[in-house]
């Protein structure tokens, strides 16, 4: 059940997105030099926001805050997750369609945020 919750809120969280992305193709306005962000990094957003939070803190026990995170370390776990040297079965999916850039974007919009 809490899965399935999970989904549609994941489902909604993307459909909203895309809605944005249609009429923004600069990606997400906001604070925190989201606006920065390319279009395909803040197309991701969203989906990483729903269970890191879209100020970098979680609302789940089991899911890391990103807020203010050193980028480097950041970058660095999302290519073992990509290459499953750091294997989590909910984590190494999200990781593993990530371009190199956008690791480094989402990394730094991540530490960046306080
Ligand atoms: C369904 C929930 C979920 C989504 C969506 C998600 N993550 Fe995660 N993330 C996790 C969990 C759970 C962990 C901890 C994994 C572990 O225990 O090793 C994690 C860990 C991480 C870490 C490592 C943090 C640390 O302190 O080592 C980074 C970086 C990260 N996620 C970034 C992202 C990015 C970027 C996205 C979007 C592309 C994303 N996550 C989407 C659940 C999620």
């Amino acid at each position: 059940m809490k899965q399935l919750l999970m989904g549609l809120a994941l489902a909604g969280l993307m459909a909203v997105n895309a809605a944005r992305a249609a009429d923004e193709p600069a990606g997400l306005q906001g604070s925190h030099g989201q606006s920065q962000l390319s279009a395909q990094a803040s197309a991701m957003l969203p989906l990483c926001a729903s269970c890191h939070g879209l100020e970098g803190i979680s609302t789940v026990g089991l899911y890391p805050n990103l807020a203010g995170q050193k980028e480097e370390y950041l970058v660095k776990q999302l290519q073992q997750f990509k290459t499953r040297e750091r294997n989590d079965p909910i984590m190494s999916p999200m990781a593993e369609p990530l371009s190199p850039e956008m690791v480094n974007e989402l990394a730094a919009y991540f530490a960046s945020l306080k």
